[in-house]
Formats: structure tokens, sequence, C-alpha cells
């Protein structure tokens, strides 16, 4: 293994970086490449067939290209819909990124469980399966809150969280059925910790919020347990657009140690 063989994550836009901070934490001297698919965003309100082509077609380039050692599709969209057809075609590891619905199982007091993904995740049956799997004794109340992907990109570029956007999604949560009741909630798309701060303000701190970004972070330290990293570059963020506002999301990135930006070509 090449010491400067990269660790790549992948995700449609700047959700992502909620799993790069776990990485970082572990991971401190891994080599990264932050790879965001911006051309094809928001994936949340496409259709499977779509997502899948665009995740395996590029997750192929750049694995030809940058030769990591490792992919992490930092996404759940991606994820509950293509982790499968993408490990069967590439002989790289594949980490994958799943709902913590069995985390929230074990740690919710009233029994009643909320999930923010997107339109896309909520209606895989990967999410129907953790349900029956991990909390078939308890309610699972799901809302599509695609709408927090646009608020969690904007505010990485230093635009402030429209607060009506996070009250749209804690209303399609608690006005139903036993939503008064929710004290845990999965935060099933990456882009959502990065709204974490508002949504609790938005629940007013009556809730706790799980994600599943220190887990996965766990699982890439294990599965490159006893490999040398050497960072020989400064860690890149690739983008599949050339778009205006990625001038914007410089400083963003560089809190989390991209100094380098290209285009994928
Ligand atoms: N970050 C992605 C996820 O975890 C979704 C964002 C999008 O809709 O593109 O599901």
């Amino acid at each position: 293994m090449d010491a400067a063989a990269p660790v790549l994550l992948f995700d449609s836009g700047v959700g992502g970086l909620s799993v790069l901070a776990q990485v970082r934490k572990l991971l401190p001297n891994a080599p990264v490449i932050y790879a965001a698919d911006n051309g094809g965003l928001p994936y949340g309100t496409k259709t499977e067939a779509e997502i899948a082509a665009r995740v395996c077609g590029l997750l192929g380039r750049m694995s030809e290209r940058f030769r990591p050692r490792l992919i992490c599709i930092a996404c759940n969209t991606a994820s509950t819909i293509a982790l499968a057809m993408v490990r069967d075609v590439l002989a790289v590891p594949v980490v994958g990124t799943v709902p913590a619905i069995k985390t929230a199982a074990e740690t919710t007091g009233s029994g009643v469980i909320g999930l923010l993904g997107t339109a896309a995740t909520i209606r895989q049956g990967y999410v129907d399966r953790l349900e029956a799997d991990f909390a078939a004794d308890k309610t699972l109340l799901r809302f599509a809150a695609s709408e927090l992907v646009g608020a969690a990109e904007a505010k990485l570029r230093g635009t402030p969280v429209d607060p009506a956007i996070v009250k749209r999604a804690v209303d399609g949560l608690r006005s139903q059925p036993r939503g008064a009741l929710i004290d845990t909630v999965v935060l099933a798309c990456t882009h959502f910790p990065l709204l974490a701060d508002e949504l609790l303000a938005g629940f007013e701190s009556k809730v706790a919020l799980i994600d599943g970004a220190q887990g996965i972070a766990r699982r890439i330290a294990a599965l490159t347990g006893g490999q040398t990293f050497n960072r020989r570059t400064p860690d890149l963020a690739l983008f599949t657009r050339s778009d205006e506002s990625l001038a914007a999301l410089e400083p963003a990135l560089q809190e989390y140690g991209l100094d380098r930006m290209e285009i994928l070509q």
C-alpha cells in the first residue's frame, strides 16, 4: 500500500464534511480526497436510477484516477441506493453511511424516534429493514427534509439558515401521530449534522440528535488499521462542476483541512 494513497470521501455536496470531521479525529495523518458531486446535487430529489448511475460512474472514474486505499460514501441517499452496486464493481474497500436507527432505538426513553432524511432515503427498503431489525418495538416517524440540504450548503458558504426551513422539518415530525413524544432524532443525511445547532434550537433542546459519523470513522480506522499514512500534498476538495459559489466555500473547506480545490476532468 502506497503511504500517500488517499482515503476518498464522497457526497453530493458538503454533507460528507460531517463525516470527515470524525475521520480527522481518529486518523489525523490520513491523506484525504473529499469529493463532492455538486454537478448532481441534490441527490435526494432524484430517482434511484439516476443516483445509482451517477454514483457508480463517478466513483469508478475517481478510483481509476486517484487510486484511493478506501472509499467512504459519506451520503445516506447514495449509500442506501448504490452501496451494493459500487462494492460489486470496485475492488477497493467501500464504507457506506447507514441511518443510525440502531443507536437511536438503544437510547430512546419514550420509544418514539424521529428520522430526518432526504425524500429518496426515507422511501428506501434499506430503511424499512433497519426499522424491522432494530426498532420493531419502537415507533419510527420519518420526514423528508430535503430543503435542509440547501440550507446546509448555504450555511457553509456564509449564508445564515432560514429558521422557517428548520421549523418545517421540526413540524414535519412533531405533527405526526405520537410526534410530540419524539425524544431522539436520527439525522439520516450527512448534511444535517452541519445544522445541529439550528435543529436543536428548533426542537427546543427536547431531543437528542443522532448521526452515524463516529461509527463510520471507527469503521474506516479499523479497515485501515496497520497501514501507514504519508500526506505528500495538501488534501484535495474535488468537485464535478465549476460554479461561482465554490469561492465562498473555500474558508469552510480550509477549516476541514482541505487546502486544494480541483474540478474533476
Ligand atoms: N448528503 C446526502 C445524504 O446524506 C444528501 C444530499 C442530497 O440530497 O444531495 O443523504
